[in-house]
């Protein structure tokens, strides 16, 4: 053979072997294969292990869970302007002003500061109408709008009094009036004052009463029902109005409306909010905070004291999220908003550390703080003839709440002055002592904080860890507990969350949570609580009038003032905790396909350079020794389809009909919204298994759940 002909061939071939190549399987990819092992009985599945956490950030309480919609109802959320409020003047001939009156000294004169209610109410607002054309009012614009439903009762309320323009009395020696003298303004305030619910431009009014206003010089409460008609279009376009058309000045405060509230509870909470959390089936839920339990100072700790009784009686508070909290969710409402998902309370009490960096002293410095936990403690499970007890029975709950583990502090791993070991066990043992019971947790978890970790005493018995990453880092660490020391403390997971889109996280986000989660629940012996962190976000971004809502981006349930929506990674936490067995099922995987994880500038720290190479496929198996049922989840975080051979090892019968619960997407970064809230969701469809070893193809960028049935 010429040489030319030689190479020709050569080449021939060669191209063949490359075609042939593109067709016949990969020889050395193997089947992916899980076998579920169920000769014997696992270790047992933590009763408690999917929980919630919360707390006051993204307007998650005050313009979210807490179905108050007037925002600044006591008028402490700005010392200097009316957040929220407006002048309302129909006709521009009239005169009228509004004007915060606080009984402190800042900004206002000596002679207005007069008109406190009592301790907690402080701050009044007034409307001076000094000529009315019209009507005039003061207008709330609500929590990013006031919703409006059709035949809707709302219950709104507000103190008032009215009189003339009068001559304050004056100390003796104290400043005279200023020139030129205020006017006068006769006193015609008794009478009709209009209450509405009416779009922002006033010309549709969507619900309206009145009160009658009595001539006095006391403040006086109001009460009445707004109801819409059958055929308002929802909208949250909306504002809240109170309304006169006579002179005076008119004084407000605690000004209130509610909608109907979950069950109808009083000073209750959002319907659909509520309804999305219930659905979740959790088993606790972790209040109040995060950072909202420490305050940015010491003396912004959660107030849990002053969040009790009347809301008359509660002042609010400084938020740890850059705004006021109004403490109308306070203590009791945290009580009963588990006692509606049929949960049980995880206490985080404040343990002398705030954000500023301040702490306390272990030692009689701490005392009072201790005291004032045990107190916290005695009102959720004393009973009734102990103070705090009697005090929940006067709040109108006799029966104790259920409680079985109190944590101490809130990632005090940021108080560099290592003061936690003290301070952890000053609490531990006050604790302990009262309540031999209940079971403290420690927030410096030992594999996070090992220099920082609680040394003195006996170990904790709970760690809690915290973790927010991105997808990657939760694929590559999702088995990171298969390896943890099973003598060791147990671990609560008390915030965790993948941290991707916003502000509620998208399909990729939910694909690490269902990794991670897969991982939490092989080791759910160990992991004996999880919650993921935050749970809610206000989806209102800035206005001309109002900042934008949310502090924190990759949230799990977004809402505005009319409707909400759940995150793929809302899904993926209600159909893990819906589909769960009470044993671990352990399982033997084989051919896991992998993916090189993209490297990081902490890598290049860490003097790492080829790509560490991660799973793609995670799983995890339970099984109800009640019903035989077997729960097996599996996530495919690839943009493939996976094909995994599934064997049920110790199972000689199988019912040939078996439940599929599929969440999964076309892209990572698929999402759901508030105008498209269904993008992505559970389905849930009825398949045919033939025998306890078969072929499942998983779908793209999927989390499946397999509920299959065996003999018990
Ligand atoms: O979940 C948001 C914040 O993250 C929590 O308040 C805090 O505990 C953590 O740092």
């Amino acid at each position: 053979m010429k040489k030319k002909t030689i190479k020709k061939s050569i080449l021939q071939i060669s191209f063949c072997m490359l075609i042939l190549a593109c067709f016949i399987p990969d020889l050395n990819a193997q089947t992916t294969k899980l076998t579920l092992d169920l000769t014997k009985p696992g270790a047992n599945v933590s009763p408690m292990l999917y929980g919630l956490m919360t707390e006051e950030i993204n307007h998650a309480y005050d313009g979210g869970l807490y179905a108050e919609l007037i925002r600044n109802r006591i008028f402490k959320d700005n010392k200097t302007t009316p957040e929220a409020w407006s002048l309302v003047r129909q006709d521009t001939n009239s005169k009228a002003a509004i004007k915060l009156i606080a009984a402190t000294q800042e900004n206002i004169p000596f002679d207005e500061r007069r008109h406190a209610i009592n301790g907690a109410l402080t701050t009044c607002f007034r409307l001076t109408v000094e000529k009315a054309d019209g009507r005039v009012g003061i207008a709330n614009e609500g929590y990013w709008g006031i919703p409006v439903k059709p035949s809707t009762a709302y219950k709104a309320s507000f103190y008032i009094k009215g009189t003339g323009s009068f001559q304050p009395p004056r100390r003796p020696g104290a400043q005279q009036p200023v020139t030129p003298p205020a006017p006068v303004i006769e006193d015609n305030t008794p009478g009709p004052i209009t209450v509405t619910i009416e779009s922002n431009d006033g010309k549709t009014v969507y619900a309206s009463g009145t009160i009658d206003l009595v001539k006095s010089i006391y403040w006086k409460k109001y009460e009445l029902t707004l109801t819409t008609g059958a055929d308002v279009k929802p909208t949250k376009d909306a504002r809240f109005v109170i309304s006169t058309n006579r002179t005076g000045l008119y004084y407000f405060n605690l000004v209130s409306l509610f909608p109907p509230t979950y069950k109808n509870q009083p000073n209750g909470f959002r319907p659909d909010l509520m309804q999305m959390l219930v659905d979740m089936k959790p088993k606790f839920l972790r209040f109040p905070g995060g950072n909202y339990l420490e305050g940015p100072l010491i003396t912004d700790a959660f107030p849990w004291k002053t969040t009790l009784g009347p809301l008359e009686n509660r002042p609010g508070h400084n938020g740890s999220w850059g705004y006021r909290a109004s403490d109308g969710l306070g203590l009791l409402e945290f009580l009963m908003w588990c006692e509606n998902m049929n949960a049980e309370a995880v206490l985080g009490v404040y343990a002398g550390y705030s954000l500023n960096g301040d702490h306390v002293d272990a030692g009689p410095l701490l005392k009072p703080y201790v005291d004032d936990a045990l107190d916290e403690i005695e009102y959720i499970i004393g009973d009734v003839k102990t103070y705090w007890g009697a005090k929940r029975a006067a709040d109108g709950h006799p029966k104790p709440f259920k409680l079985t583990y109190v944590e101490i502090g809130n990632e005090d791993w940021f108080d560099r002055s290592n003061s936690y070991d003290g301070r952890f066990n000053q609490f531990r043992t006050a604790i302990e002592t009262k309540y031999p019971q209940l079971h403290c947790i420690s927030t410096i978890a030992d594999a996070q904080y090992p220099t920082q970790k609680v040394t003195s005493g006996k170990k904790p018995e709970v760690l809690d860890e915290h973790y927010y990453r991105n997808s990657w880092a939760m694929w590559e660490n999702a088995s990171q507990y298969d390896k943890y020391d099973r003598k060791g403390p147990k671990i609560f997971v008390g915030e965790w969350a993948t941290r991707e889109g916003a502000p509620t996280t998208n399909l990729n986000a939910a694909l690490g949570d269902a990794a991670w989660m897969a991982g939490m629940e092989r080791n759910s012996d160990l992991i004996i609580m999880s919650c993921y962190a935050p749970l809610f976000v206000n989806v209102n971004t800035a206005t001309a009038t109002a900042p934008k809502a949310w502090q924190w981006d990759s949230d799990l349930i977004g809402h505005n003032a009319l409707t909400s929506y759940g995150s793929p990674a809302y899904y993926v936490q209600k159909i893990y905790s819906s589909y769960l067995g009470n044993k671990i099922v352990p399982i033997t995987a084989e051919n896991i396909p992998t993916q090189p994880r993209p490297l990081t500038r902490r890598d290049s720290t860490d003097g790492i350079t080829t790509a560490p190479l991660v799973p793609t496929v995670f799983y995890s198996a339970t099984k109800d020794e009640k019903t035989g049922a077997i729960y097996l989840k599996v996530v495919n975080t690839t943009g493939k389809q996976q094909p995994v051979e599934i064997n049920l090892k110790g199972v000689s019968k199988i019912s040939p009909d078996a439940t599929l619960v599929v969440i999964k997407g076309d892209k990572p970064d698929d999402t759901n919204t508030i105008i498209e809230p269904e993008k992505i969701i559970p389905v849930t469809s009825k398949i045919k298994v033939a025998a306890a070893s078969f072929m499942r193809t998983l779908d793209p960028y999927s989390v499946s759940i397999l509920q299959l049935q065996t003999g018990k």
